[in-house]
């Protein structure tokens, strides 16, 4: 077993007991790149405050290069009874480069280590998400375009509500993922300043320079208190916050692409590919991948939580509590980027059965607020046509008809009042086009919107083409 960093004090070794809790090598290696860009970052502060020179800095870096090629060959042999990353990497350097090695940690601690590395890692995590984002969104805005007048079921409670246009539903989803996108690059921002220098909890006796650290690893800038910079993980919580609410979206869809499938709903169809048999049915075709999108919702709300019940009544400032920040991170970054693509997969390939969406898109007297809407225009007090719709409906389930099929006589019978243009206004077609406004279902507004959608996006992708930031809300 290697001798832990701290053998000068504590003589005897971990107990194999406290080790197995203690060890958290098999998942935090995967911070080895940042945890070596955050050395050579403090090596050029080390040399800058005179504690190493111009050429044990050069010794130290192209060391650390090599190590960071190891690792990335997969060749390096990790140490779990030196518990972390960080006590894997030092330890190398000193069994390599001996003394010149034992400087690297002058004016540092883990403490200050981890939390610059976990948010140069969140970092670039979140720029890979959001490039998903942006993917999910082209696909749903493809799409949106595609199936702009096609007439699709709209439901409230689940029970046929309105006609709608199915890309008009698609753009829902849309708005969703624009708002998420908003809340990752808010976190994204927050979270770009440097611990560096914060030292164990108050601060380094070294005078390092805390700007230069934080520019050499991109950051906004230094944190501005030392206990705040060891001790908050709201960076990861904000991050699994909104991680969390994109899965309540993707778990919507997912639902929605589950229900839409079954054979009563019999909207949509799946390409095989992404559906699975049955080990003992041999008739089923099942929409798996979608029950999965919906299902992976559970671990990133579990890592929030998880994380919150951490992070709560902690006193400051770093407490060895913190290290449980990195599975809910790792894992809810790795749900992400799993069900992401799973879900562009679904909503680029789907196909909407066309008969059957009119077929459900008419049923349960779906224009009957349209032709309450007509009596308003001509006249009548919404609360009265309202009454005398809703008599024309009970008139259709004693006759067996839908709307469209009543003659002008059943419609004068119950409405008292009849015109040429009713037998339209009841129709799929016009109930849509009625919604003819600014976020309204009417085919043309569905292509408004995506044009819209698509030229806010292609801001959101390169933020630099124009001077203005996008809104939050879109
Ligand atoms: N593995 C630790 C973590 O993730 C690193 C910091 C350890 N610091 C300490 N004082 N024991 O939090």
């Amino acid at each position: 077993m290697a001798e832990p960093l701290w053998s000068g004090r504590l003589g005897q070794g971990m107990s194999e007991t406290l080790q197995r809790l203690s060890v958290s090598v098999p998942y935090d290696q995967r911070l080895y790149r940042e945890d070596i860009a955050c050395s050579r970052a403090h090596l050029q502060a080390l040399e800058r405050a005179g504690v190493v020179t111009h050429q044990e800095r050069e010794q130290l870096d192209a060391a650390l290069d090599a190590l960071r090629q190891e690792m990335d060959a997969g060749t390096f042999s990790w140490d779990e009874s030196l518990e972390d990353v960080h006590s894997n990497i030092e330890r190398a350097l000193i069994a390599r480069l001996g003394d010149v090695a034992k400087k690297l940690h002058t004016g540092r601690s883990r403490n200050d280590q981890v939390a610059t590395d976990t948010r140069l890692f969140l970092r670039a995590a979140i720029d890979e998400i959001l490039a998903q984002v942006y993917r999910l969104r082209a696909v749903l805005i493809q799409r949106a375009r595609e199936e702009a007048a096609t007439v699709f079921p709209g439901f409230t409670h689940l029970q046929s509500a309105q006609p709608v246009t199915f890309g008009h539903h698609l753009l829902a989803y849309e708005a969703m993922l624009t708002r998420d996108c908003g809340r990752l690059r808010d976190c994204r921002a927050r979270l770009n300043q440097c611990p560096l220098g914060a030292g164990a909890l108050a601060g380094n006796t070294y005078g390092l320079d805390r700007q230069l650290t934080s520019s050499l690893l991109g950051f906004a800038s230094p944190m501005e208190n030392s206990l705040d910079a060891v001790a908050d993980r709201d960076y990861i919580l904000e991050f699994l916050s909104a991680a969390s609410v994109v899965m309540v979206h993707l778990s919507r869809l997912g639902e929605e692409v589950v229900l839409w499938m079954t054979p009563a709903f019999g909207l949509i169809t799946l390409p095989d590919e992404l559906t699975t048999g049955s080990s003992i049915m041999p008739q089923k075709k099942n929409p798996d991948m979608a029950e999965l999108v919906r299902a992976k919702s559970g671990r990133v709300f579990g890592a929030l939580v998880t994380l919150l019940t951490v992070m709560k009544g902690q006193p400051l400032a770093y407490n060895r509590d913190n290290q449980e920040d990195k599975e809910p991170l790792f894992d809810t970054i790795d749900t992400l980027l799993l069900v992401l693509p799973a879900t562009q997969a679904i909503a680029a390939s789907l196909c909407v059965n066309r008969e059957r969406a009119i077929e459900l898109a008419a049923a349960g007297f779906a224009t009957a607020t349209d032709l309450a809407d007509h009596l308003v225009r001509g006249g009548m007090p919404f609360r009265e046509a309202h009454e005398r719709v809703g008599g024309l409906v009970r008139a259709c389930l004693d006759k067996g008809c839908t709307l469209e099929q009543l003659t002008c006589h059943d419609m004068e019978q119950a409405l008292g009042i009849v015109d040429d243009q009713m037998a339209h206004v009841v129709t799929l077609s016009g109930s849509l086009q009625a919604r003819d406004h600014l976020g309204g279902t009417a085919p043309s507004q569905v292509h408004a919107a995506a044009e819209k959608a698509e030229l806010r996006l292609q801001r959101e992708r390169n933020p630099g083409a124009t001077a203005q930031d996008t809104p939050p809300c879109g």
